[in-house]
């Protein structure tokens, strides 16, 4: 397989320069279908991966494999398989920011390919990298709806909070994980535990009284003054998000819920040890190729 990586990190480069200025955005609930979903997202992370990265690097490690604000490490759950299945394996990483998953995996010996739709987000997989005077970990910038790659390609799949939680549809990005992997190939990912929907996203006690239906299923969407959306978010109840594993041909081998560890203070946005202590913030579907 030939894959390009992204050209050298320009520092100066911060935002790509097609992007329109930033406005004060609305945020509601409304339809949000996948072309204006993806475009939103490219958009946002393009523009948002400095913050990201600053606010959150130290947490996630340049070359840990964190799979939500709760600190769950890989290197201690294994939700990927032991060791041994690591060693060669070809790892596809979706909506990975700055790869830091994908270097942990490379260091297991794995051979991982990192793919996120926003360009910025990559270029910090560079900086990483070139930072450190590593071999650089293989970008893609692609859609995760729409995955790249011919059939087969990889052995594991992997995201912590990657594209999932910003896909209109993702029963179909559940099928190309599905045609990408290798029968009995794992596929494992993080979201925002479809509970958190029914509440507002605080971390304070304002976000511990339930204001909206967990049935509503009605993307949450910022918008600038001509309506266009600018962030947008999907939600999928844990029964959506089983019924379109099964559909695309998974098997449900986990569904794991992290409890708020007693020493972490650290809150990440709606994410805190108030709410962490009440109801989980995080869901880990663990799923196998059938
Ligand atoms: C919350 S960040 C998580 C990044 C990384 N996995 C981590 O743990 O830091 C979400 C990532 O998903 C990417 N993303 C959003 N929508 C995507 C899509 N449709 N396809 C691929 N990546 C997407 C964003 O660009 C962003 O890098």
């Amino acid at each position: 397989m030939t894959l390009a990586t992204t050209p050298a990190f320009d520092p100066d480069d911060l935002v790509p320069a097609d992007l329109p200025e930033e406005e004060e955005d609305d945020a509601l609930r409304r339809d949000a279908e996948a072309g204006e979903s993806s475009r939103a997202s490219r958009l946002w992370w393009d523009r948002n991966a400095d913050e990201y990265q600053d606010e959150h690097g130290e947490f996630l490690g340049d070359d840990r494999f964190t799979w939500c604000p709760e600190g769950v490490d890989e290197a201690e759950v294994r939700l990927l398989g032991p060791a041994e299945a690591l060693r060669g394996a070809q790892v596809l990483e979706i909506g990975s920011g700055a790869a830091q998953c994908s270097r942990w995996l490379a260091a297991q010996g794995a051979r991982p390919v990192a793919l996120d739709i926003s360009y910025r987000q990559l270029q910090h997989s560079r900086r990483i990298d070139l930072g450190r005077g590593a071999e650089p970990i293989a970008v893609v910038q692609a859609d995760g709806s729409v995955l790249p790659f011919a059939d087969g390609s990889f052995d594991l799949a992997c995201s912590a909070y990657g594209a999932v939680p910003f896909s209109a549809d993702t029963a179909e990005l559940m099928r190309e994980v599905h045609r990408v992997l290798r029968p009995g190939g794992r596929w494992v990912f993080s979201v925002t535990h479809p509970i958190r929907w029914a509440f507002p996203d605080e971390p304070g006690e304002e976000g511990l009284t339930a204001s909206s239906s967990y049935f509503d299923r009605t993307p949450y969407v910022e918008q600038d003054a001509e309506g266009r959306a600018t962030y947008v978010e999907h939600h999928r109840t844990l029964g959506d998000r089983v019924r379109e594993l099964v559909g695309a041909g998974f098997r449900l081998l986990d569904l794991v819920e992290p409890e708020w560890p007693e020493e972490l203070e650290q809150t990440w946005g709606g994410w805190s040890p108030l709410r962490g202590e009440l109801f989980p913030g995080t869901a880990i579907f663990v799923a196998e190729r059938g």
